[in-house]
Parts: C-alpha cells; structure tokens; sequence
C-alpha cells in the first residue's frame, strides 16, 4: 500500500492530462500540469502576512484580518492543510493549503479558520496517506479542535484543503457538516500535485444544498511551497477574476 499512492498520483495525472491536455500551474475543476516524483526542496515559510495586521485569538483558532475593504462583505478563509512530510515538497512548517489561505486572506480582507482534528495526522507521509485511505474507506467523520462560533456573521467562505485520495480530507466534510450554509457564498481552493480540483465543488454542493458554490481554485502545492510569487500573481489573478473581494 505504501507505494500505491504514487503510482495512483501519477495515474490520475495522466488521466486529468489526456482530459484536458496541459495547463498553467493554476486551474480550475481538474485541470492539471506534469509534476516531479520524490523531488527534494526546502521548505519557503515566508510569511506575507504583517503582525500589526493580524490578531489572532487561539482558543477558537480564528485570525482577524483588517484593514482591506470588503463593502461590508464578512469573509472568512477556512482551511485544512498539514505539515510533515509531504508529496513533491519533502518535510514542511508551513502547509501548502495554508499558504494559499494567508494569500487570499490578505487580499479578501477576510478572517482565517484552520481545520483541525483532534487526532493529529502522521508526519510521515506514506503513513497519512495510509491513514487518509482508511478514513475515506469509512466515511469517517475526525472531531475537530475548534468551531466557528459567529458562523452566521460570515457571508462568504473561501474553503481550502488538499487533495487526498481525489476527495477532500474526510475533516472537511466533518467542518462542512456543522454548520447551516444556508444563504451564503463557499469558493473552494484546494492545492494538489496533479488531481486538480477533482470533483471536490459538486461534493462541496451536495454536504450543502441551499449553498452558493462557486468554481473553485485548484493550485500544485509544491508550487505554494517553493514558488510563492508565482502563487500570488495566481490566487490574485484569481480573485479579480471571480470578484470585488478587497482588490487594493
Ligand atoms: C494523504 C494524502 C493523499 C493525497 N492524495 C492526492 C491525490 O489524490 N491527488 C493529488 O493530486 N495529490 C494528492 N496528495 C498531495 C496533496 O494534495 C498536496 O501535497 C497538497 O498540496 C498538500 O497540502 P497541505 O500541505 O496543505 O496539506 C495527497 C497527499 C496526502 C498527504
């Protein structure tokens, strides 16, 4: 099982490849460009974020972005990303979801909410890859650390996560199903190393019926990890693209 996933990741690469032939290193529903096996590469943890601007409240793991002009739109950037050991990208501080996350946040001017379970994920990557399968195997549902208490406040969610297995982790539909999205705005963005978004925006739809879902960003993580401007011009490319959220 250990040495399945590459040989899937590959698979599935060439497959989205034959699909819908080659691309930029953005794209949106499944499209999806070449990537290295087992490429080493030092992580880049550059923060683009600016403390005066952030105020982070640690219990509810909710940061406070201000500063940017949404027209009285409240926006939240809610994300699952890991560290560790990863695909393409070798040991890693920062995750490369998370990345993208800081990204849109700064130019949303939205607030941030990571994911996360109460049963951390290996570090190792072959054995959360093995974790990952078990969990998709069983629907599970991992209980998370934390909750948006003022959910009803946000009009739209920016929601991040990496692919896993072609699907989002299982903690994300654990996150999507505890609250009533009734009314508002989801835009997902996920980052993967070759799956593209899959089909992650009709599962986003189905978990929440009376939801906006709006096409989301799909992004290479190893291109968010190592190549940081390059996934910047991407996401605020992006983000002119899809709307008026806080563009300076
Ligand atoms: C458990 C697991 C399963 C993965 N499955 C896929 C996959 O099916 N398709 C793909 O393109 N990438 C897959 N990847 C690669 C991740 O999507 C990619 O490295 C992503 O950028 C990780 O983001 P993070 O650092 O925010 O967690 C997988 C990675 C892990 C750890």
């Amino acid at each position: 099982m250990k040495r399945i996933l590459p040989l899937l990741l590959a698979l599935s690469m060439c497959f989205v490849l034959a699909a819908c032939g080659n691309s930029e290193n953005i794209e949106t529903a499944g499209t999806a460009g070449q990537t290295a096996l087992e490429e080493e590469s030092p992580a880049a943890t550059e923060e683009s974020e600016t403390l005066d601007e952030v105020q982070k409240t640690e219990e509810s793991n909710i940061q406070q972005t201000e500063d940017v002009d949404t027209d009285g739109t409240k926006i939240l950037v809610a994300y699952f990303s890991r560290t560790g050991e990863n695909y393409s990208v070798g040991y890693i501080e920062k995750g490369n979801t998370h990345i993208i996350a800081d990204m849109i946040a700064e130019q949303a001017g939205a607030d941030t909410f990571e994911i996360s379970t109460v049963a951390p994920y290996p570090d190792d990557y072959d054995e959360c890859t093995e974790v990952a399968k078990q969990e998709q195997e069983e629907n599970a549902r991992p209980e998370l650390t934390a909750s948006v208490e003022n959910m009803a406040d946000y009009d739209v969610i920016f929601l991040g996560y990496p692919i896993w297995w072609s699907d989002m982790p299982m903690a994300v539909y654990s996150f999507l199903e505890s609250y009533d999205f009734s009314g508002k705005t989801i835009i997902p963005f996920c980052t993967h190393e070759g799956s593209g978004i899959s089909s992650t925006e009709s599962s986003i739809a189905e978990v929440c019926p009376d939801t906006e879902v709006l096409e989301g960003l799909g992004i290479r993580g190893s291109i968010a990890q190592n190549s940081q401007d390059e996934a910047k011009e991407t996401v605020e490319g992006w983000l002119e693209e899809i709307g008026t959220f806080g563009q300076e």
